[in-house]
């Protein structure tokens, strides 16, 4: 392991990820719920509300054989049961690999950062990676689905919440982050997810300490090849046309990279800079870096057409069940072809809030009058 903590050796991957896109081709798996209760239950947070809250957010709700989350129920349109979670934890490797090896890109070191927040953590792993590297550092994870593990590093916290309710009233419990500041908020993977980009990165500007960084992680939804063999993979083409069509359906869209550094931009970040990183659907590519790259991303593609559509295409286009299963495996197929050179972009993007901004740090923005 480098003693940088900036940097993060790769893990190998285990047989157990690799397992997904064995266990994947025999349809949807049979999902064992006998959680025990931790997260908020756990957290010294015990009003009658919260212990109320706390058991129902194992109320998992279930549509067309995958487990959705049931805290804010409807609000998420993606699975999280076990393959969902295992599709994450690949897609992290994924993003280190993109990374060549590094969690984050903004320049914080561990002296002066200290408190840390990971918005829509999912199963936490870059939290518990970060947390890792930086252990004197405070880590917040939220998410709607309490999906972290049980047993996590001592300076890591999970918790059940809706980062899209504003104010973020969570900040100020319990949690040692009484200040309701942080030297470092991470976002990844949250296209889909947020409805008002302008109105979170508000949100995030408020509880951003003077001085702190942001940093977001996402992909451009349109897949794209650089000679003209898209044209072999007509039925991923038509899934990523009704998938953008469905979450702009749903409001939450996955067509919103290229707002996040102009919002940065109106509330006042500085430093603003960006990174894109070229991202194979498959194991095509001859440079060993891409290929690398490729070859686990298609594995997350696989399982990926699945969750991201199947509520989705269900929910907002009407779309009959057997319909979408030929679709996905149609798709699928065509994942397979090394002739058709298939990418994505993805990007990084991050931002510093100046030691003295204009407002922000005694006098919140109003989310309703931001504009
Ligand atoms: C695609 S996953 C990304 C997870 C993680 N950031 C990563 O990169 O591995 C999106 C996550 O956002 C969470 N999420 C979606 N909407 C949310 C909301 N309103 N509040 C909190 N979490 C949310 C989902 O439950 C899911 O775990």
């Amino acid at each position: 392991m480098s003693t940088d903590p900036h940097l993060y050796e790769t893990p190998s991957p285990s047989t157990e990820t690799i397992a997904i896109s064995e266990s994947y081709d025999s349809g949807f798996e049979e999902i064992d719920d006998d959680v025990d209760m931790h997260s908020i239950a756990d957290s010294g947070f015990n009003s009658i509300d919260a212990v109320t809250v706390a058991s129902s957010i194992y109320d998992y709700q279930y549509e067309n054989g995958r487990r959705f989350h049931s805290y804010r129920s409807g609000t998420y349109a993606q699975p999280d049961d076990n393959e969902e979670q295992d599709r994450l934890n690949l897609y992290h490797h994924v993003w280190l690999l993109m990374l060549r090896g590094n969690l984050f890109c903004a320049p914080i070191n561990p002296s002066t950062c200290k408190t840390v927040l990971d918005l829509g953590t999912g199963t936490g792993i870059w939290a518990m990676d970060f947390a890792g590297h930086f252990e004197n550092a405070s880590v917040l994870g939220v998410d709607l689905s309490p999906i972290q593990p049980l047993y996590t590093p001592p300076n890591v916290t999970f918790l059940v919440d809706d980062v899209e309710e504003y104010p973020w009233s969570w900040i100020g419990w319990d949690w040692g982050f009484e200040g309701g500041e942080f030297d470092y908020i991470h976002c990844r993977n949250l296209a889909g997810s947020i409805r008002d980009w302008e109105a979170f990165i508000t949100e995030i500007w408020n509880h951003t300490a003077p001085g702190g960084w942001v940093e977001f992680g996402e992909s451009d939804c349109w897949l794209y090849s650089e000679d003209d063999s898209y044209s072999r993979a007509p039925n991923l083409k038509r899934y990523m046309e009704c998938l953008i069509e469905a979450t702009n359906i749903s409001g939450a869209s996955l067509d919103i990279w290229r707002q996040i550094e102009p919002a940065l931009r109106k509330l006042g970040f500085v430093d603003i800079q960006k990174q894109k990183l070229k991202v194979p659907w498959s194991p095509w590519p001859k440079d060993p870096h891409y290929k690398e790259i490729g070859k686990y991303s298609k594995i997350t593609n696989e399982s990926g057409l699945a969750s991201y559509g199947v509520a989705r295409f269900k929910r907002f286009l009407n779309m009959p069940d057997d319909e979408f299963q030929e679709l996905v495996s149609n798709a699928r197929a065509e994942l397979v072809d090394k002739s058709a050179h298939l990418l994505t972009d993805s990007w990084k993007i991050w931002a510093r809030k100046p030691e003295v901004p204009d407002y922000g740090r005694f006098e919140r923005m109003s989310i309703d009058s931001r504009r």
